[in-house]
């Protein structure tokens, strides 16, 4: 089928690459003339696993092309994508203007009937109010339907998500998209649930709010576990072991982050409030999640007592494993609270440094370090904060000849304590 995607940031270009992948002809729209101009060239403006490679591949057999012009993708398909950002605001509702921008475009560009989809996060009822735009900015008049199909792809490993997704879901207000949604889908084989449109929008809040919270659950546990002597990893086993449970989302750690858990708590909140709910568990997720941090750097300063003037190695800047991103990145803001208590930095991460010199400037009290191995010369003590796996292929020998003390705090519990412990080291992590 000719798709059309508006917005080319995460979400747009995964989707229309993987789309491409498996027969569609895509044309991705971005009003960014030199993003368009980037990605005809054959680069790419994220890291992502596998994207590279996919993008190239269906450029190159002409199944996905690029333009700056949402009239000419409008007019290329009759399924237009909506995929642009909806980033929060001060008291955490959503910016909508991007989407309402692009609701505009369309209906500037529109001549024939089309279904827009909605892929971006959007609170409920966004639907109703991207088909009044159209309609009431449509000089044409034409018929249309909105559709709303939220993503669920992780940063990291969006590529594998979209291919083989859990479920798909499409919200629709008439059967008459149906069809043509289940189209697209069908080579992905995945189970596919129609569902009204508001319901769609609120399955995406709803799933993200939930991973949320799972999270918060074992860092709670986590804080119980260190009071009485117990370990959180073996309890989220134990707990996960069952099917009703779930072991995926049991890490304790110094927190979640990223660009989507932060601002969906906010804005799911925000949401019920709109509508005359108070959704204080999803309130006390949030707040955990900071205590989480807190109490990580309490652990830090108790051990080092005064950290001005001490230089402290941080493993780790992306607000997860295999992405660039810093966005609302826990590492990073673990980073600002060292400095703000006097420390000097000696920071790593894998593919997030040039990101996060934007946010955590290199200067007198911040040193960015490209071996891993070496981030430990000259300082106090090591500080894990993202979950790289090849972190805990970290040389521990020679950290522990380079550090002034071998102390290690692992904020993503990616060694094992008796191990640690075995070989000299003054071990602190999460819940252990
Ligand atoms: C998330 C959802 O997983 C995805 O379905 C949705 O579409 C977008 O939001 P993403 O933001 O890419 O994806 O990150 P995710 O892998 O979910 O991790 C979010 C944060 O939670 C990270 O900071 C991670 O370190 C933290 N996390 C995750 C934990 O602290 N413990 C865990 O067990 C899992």
């Amino acid at each position: 089928m000719k798709l059309t995607i508006i917005g080319t940031g995460y979400v747009g270009l995964v989707t229309g690459a993987c789309f491409a992948e498996v027969g569609h002809e895509v044309i991705c729209v971005d009003n960014d003339a030199a993003k368009v101009r980037m990605l005809r060239g054959g680069g790419i403006p994220i890291y992502e696993p596998g994207l590279e490679e996919l993008v190239n591949k269906n450029a190159a057999s002409g199944r996905l092309t690029f333009t700056d012009s949402t009239a000419e993708g409008v007019q290329r398909s009759q399924v237009v994508f909506i995929a642009v950002p909806t980033p929060p605001q001060p008291d955490g509702s959503v910016d909508m203007s991007y989407i309402e921008r692009v609701a505009r475009d369309i209906a500037a560009a529109v001549t024939e009937y089309k279904i827009v989809v909605d892929k971006s996060t959007v609170p409920v009822k966004t639907g109703d109010k991207v088909a009044e735009t159209i309609r009431r900015y449509c000089k044409a008049k034409v018929d249309l339907d909105v559709v709303s199909n939220p993503e669920f792809l992780r940063e990291g490993f969006a590529v594998g998500d979209l291919m083989k997704p859990d479920r798909i879901v499409i919200g629709v207000r008439s059967q008459r998209p149906v069809a043509a949604m289940k189209e697209i889908y069908t080579p992905f084989q995945a189970p596919i649930i129609v569902t009204d449109i508001n319901s769609a929008e609120l399955i995406k809040h709803a799933a993200n709010s939930f991973l949320a919270l799972k999270i918060s659950y074992i860092n709670a546990i986590a804080a119980i576990c260190e009071a009485a002597g117990a370990n959180v990893q073996e309890v989220a086993d134990g707990i996960g072991l069952d099917e009703r449970i779930g072991r995926r989302f049991l890490n304790a750690g110094i927190g979640f982050g990223g660009s989507c858990f932060p601002k969906d708590l906010s804005a799911f909140i925000k949401i019920a409030e709109q509508i005359g709910c108070d959704f204080k568990l999803l309130k006390e997720v949030q707040r955990i999640n900071a205590d989480q941090m807190e109490r990580f750097v309490k652990k830090i300063t108790d051990t080092l007592w005064v950290l001005k003037d001490k230089t402290i190695g941080v493993l780790g800047l992306a607000f997860k494993q295999n992405t660039d991103d810093v966005r609302s990145s826990p590492a990073i803001e673990l980073c600002q609270k060292l400095l703000k208590e006097g420390a000097r930095l000696r920071v790593h991460d894998p593919k997030a440094m040039e990101k996060a010199r934007a946010i955590l400037p290199e200067g007198p009290n911040v040193t960015y370090v490209g071996d891993m191995n070496a981030v430990a010369d000259g300082c106090d003590a090591l500080v894990v904060a993202t979950e790289w796996e090849e972190f805990k292929k970290l040389d521990l020998e020679r950290a522990y000849e380079s550090l002034a003390h071998p102390i290690l705090f692992d904020g993503r519990n990616l060694f094992v304590p008796a191990e640690m412990e075995k070989l000299g080291w003054i071990y602190k992590s999460v819940g252990r």
